[in-house]
């Protein structure tokens, strides 16, 4: 809250795909975050396949701007798809990435959870694993509510723009706990 109000929230997507359900989900978030909140979107395609042997020579340019902008956010909004009933590789593996020490980013950090699926379960059980993860990580994974967006192909438009109105309201209605949540955290 570098500016002396304004919550400063950097998004992750756990999809690299131009189209996707998720980025846009995130991009919603931008446009429905509550006065006093940003959300700054950080692109995880950069980030190469995790070896202990590259980290053993430094954290690569992308990590490391990963994980210097996870420490000045004042919390974290991931947007995941489901992979086979879990965390999407890309996702799983950018986290591995910025989890290493020293002073791992994650730790006390208010962190919130969405997501958008083909499937009918939106997400549920990718973000119940994300959780699981955090819970090691020390990340402050708010429980509730929860934004689990099923059948996203009925949900977006052909620019990618949210036109579900309960999907948008409830959306609206976690961004706004979040912001109560972080604020609580700090
Ligand atoms: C490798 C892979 C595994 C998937 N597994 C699941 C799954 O377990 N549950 C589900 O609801 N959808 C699953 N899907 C379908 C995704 O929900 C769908 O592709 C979705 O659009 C991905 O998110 P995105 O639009 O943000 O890329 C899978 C897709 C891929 C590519």
């Amino acid at each position: 809250m570098s500016d002396g109000g304004t919550v400063r929230i950097l998004g992750i997507a756990g999809s690299l795909r131009r189209g996707s359900f998720n980025a846009a989900t995130l991009r919603t978030a931008q446009e429905l975050a509550p006065a006093g909140m940003t959300i700054d979107i950080f692109d995880i395609a950069p980030i190469p396949v995790y070896n202990e042997d590259v980290r053993q020579q430094g954290f690569p340019a992308p990590v490391e701007d990963l994980r210097t902008r996870i420490k000045s956010a004042d919390g974290l909004l991931i947007v995941t798809p489901e992979y086979n009933y879990s965390i999407p590789g890309v996702l799983k593996n950018a986290i591995d990435w910025a989890s290493r020490p020293p002073e791992q980013p994650f730790d006390g950090k208010p962190v919130g959870i969405m997501g958008a699926s083909a499937g009918a379960m939106g997400t549920g059980r990718a973000q119940y694993h994300l959780r699981q993860c955090f819970v090691f990580l020390n990340g402050h994974v708010m429980n509730r509510p929860e934004v689990m967006i099923p059948a996203a192909q009925n949900k977006f438009d052909a620019n990618g723009k949210l036109t579900d109105q309960p999907t948008r309201d409830f959306m609206t209605a976690h961004l706004t706990a979040f912001k109560a949540w972080v604020l609580r955290m700090k």
